[in-house]
């Protein structure tokens, strides 16, 4: 397989890495400290870079995913949370071009895609439907206009600072996955509140909160696609998702990569260096690889999405490869990097500290194994 980007992609990329060059890696430490990243989202929504796909007569850069996946990797090296805000954000911005009519377009992607929104958020988990999605308990009654919102949403990125959340919702509770529809949830709507800021372990410039629904009219016209198909709007998205918490988690991993790289240098003993220890020339290739591995998965997916093709198997497979090798790196690098890797700010500690979560959000390691497991099934029988 031969992997070659167009023009327009190559632009992409190389603006994604500019950035994450020049502004993100500058406010990575602060982003560290619980700062929430405006800045950076500001210098990237200029870019375009908050809706990737997104056609340009709505503020965004009519990309591919191939290269979305390419810009979230090098946001991640620089600032992973500023990765995952931005991945979220992309991927309501798709929800909203593949799912919404044109007045939903027009009112919602050119304020996501500039920026003008610090975030879009996707709010499907609640505190007792996390793995098993469709058994969420989220209420949407119908009263004329539109639809009564009333319960709670848990992990919720970027749930504070969205413009828009979209908001999965039992619209008839006895149709299980089928009755499940999507609201386009606007912060102003009386009723909506924002609860808990989740105290974390890694990812501390992003924001991470539960909501409530209490009463929330929300009217028709922000019902996202026809009622009932909001499972698969959640389903949609994630298959993408998945990519991008891939390419986040490579990001990561290649971030961990130069720090060992960095370790080895500042120990260098006679001429013993990188390329001479064996015990480092192991440890070094057996991250690489693995990274590089996972990588050519996330792109396989990327690149089927861009084609049109059915990829929740493939998406599944790069998210779970791609999110144990980054992990794996960072733990690489913090055994490295020995007694350094205990300031928990260090950059090797807080890499650690970043990836773990990506094993778990849009669908745990195992969910990913249960997804991959059940294509195969239905593949044989
Ligand atoms: N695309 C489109 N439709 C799909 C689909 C896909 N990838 N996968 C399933 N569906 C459809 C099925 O075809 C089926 O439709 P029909 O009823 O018409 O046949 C329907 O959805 C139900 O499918 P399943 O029976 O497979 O559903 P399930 O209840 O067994 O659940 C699951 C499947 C894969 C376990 C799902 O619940 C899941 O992905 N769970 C993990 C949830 C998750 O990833 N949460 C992440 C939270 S968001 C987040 O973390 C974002 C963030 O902030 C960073």
């Amino acid at each position: 397989m031969e992997l070659r980007l167009s023009p327009e992609e190559t632009q992409i990329v190389d603006l994604a890495e500019h950035i994450a060059k020049d502004v993100l890696a500058k406010h990575a430490a602060a982003a560290d400290h619980g700062k929430f990243p405006a800045g950076n989202i500001a210098e990237l929504g200029a870019a375009g870079l908050l809706g990737v796909k997104i056609p340009t007569e709505f503020g965004g850069l009519a990309g591919s995913n191939v290269a979305a996946v390419f810009a979230i990797r090098a946001l991640a090296r620089s600032c992973p949370s500023t990765a995952v805000t931005v991945a979220v954000t992309n991927m309501v911005a798709d929800m909203i071009l593949r799912f919404g009519n044109d007045e939903q377009k027009q009112r919602f992607l050119p304020n996501l895609c500039s920026g003008h929104w610090l975030a879009g958020s996707f709010a499907l988990s609640e505190p007792s439907a996390g793995s098993d999605a469709a058994s969420l308990r989220t209420r949407a009654e119908r009263v004329p206009g539109g639809y009564k919102l009333n319960g709670e949403k848990l992990w919720i990125t970027s749930g504070d600072v969205a413009g828009v959340i979209l908001v999965m919702a039992k619209t008839d509770p006895n149709a299980g996955a089928r009755g499940i529809s999507t609201f386009l949830v606007e912060p102003g709507m009386a009723g909506f509140t924002v609860g808990r800021h989740e105290e974390k372990l890694g990812l501390l410039g992003s924001s991470t909160v539960s909501l409530a629904f209490e009463d929330v009219f929300v009217p028709e016209a922000n019902r996202l696609g026809a009622e009932g198909i909001g499972f698969e709007v959640a389903m949609t998205a994630l298959d993408g998702g998945r990519c991008g918490i891939g390419a986040q988690a490579i990001g990561m991993g290649e971030a961990a990569l130069n720090v060992m790289a960095q370790a080895v240098e500042a120990r260098k003993k006679g001429d013993r260096t990188l390329g001479t220890d064996q015990g480092t020339q192991f440890r070094v290739a057996d991250v690489a690889t693995r990274l590089d591995a996972g990588w050519l998965l996330v792109l396989r997916a990327a690149s089927m999405r861009d084609a049109g093709k059915k990829m929740a198997k493939e998406a599944a497979m790069a998210k779970v490869f791609a999110t144990e090798a980054g992990n794996f790196a960072c733990q690489q690098a913090v055994a490295m990097s020995q007694g350094a890797a205990l300031d928990r700010h260090s950059p090797a500690a807080r890499l650690l500290r970043d990836v773990r979560v990506s094993r778990i959000y849009e669908g745990t390691s195992e969910i990913q194994r249960l997804v991959i497991a059940r294509h195969l099934a239905a593949s044989v029988s």
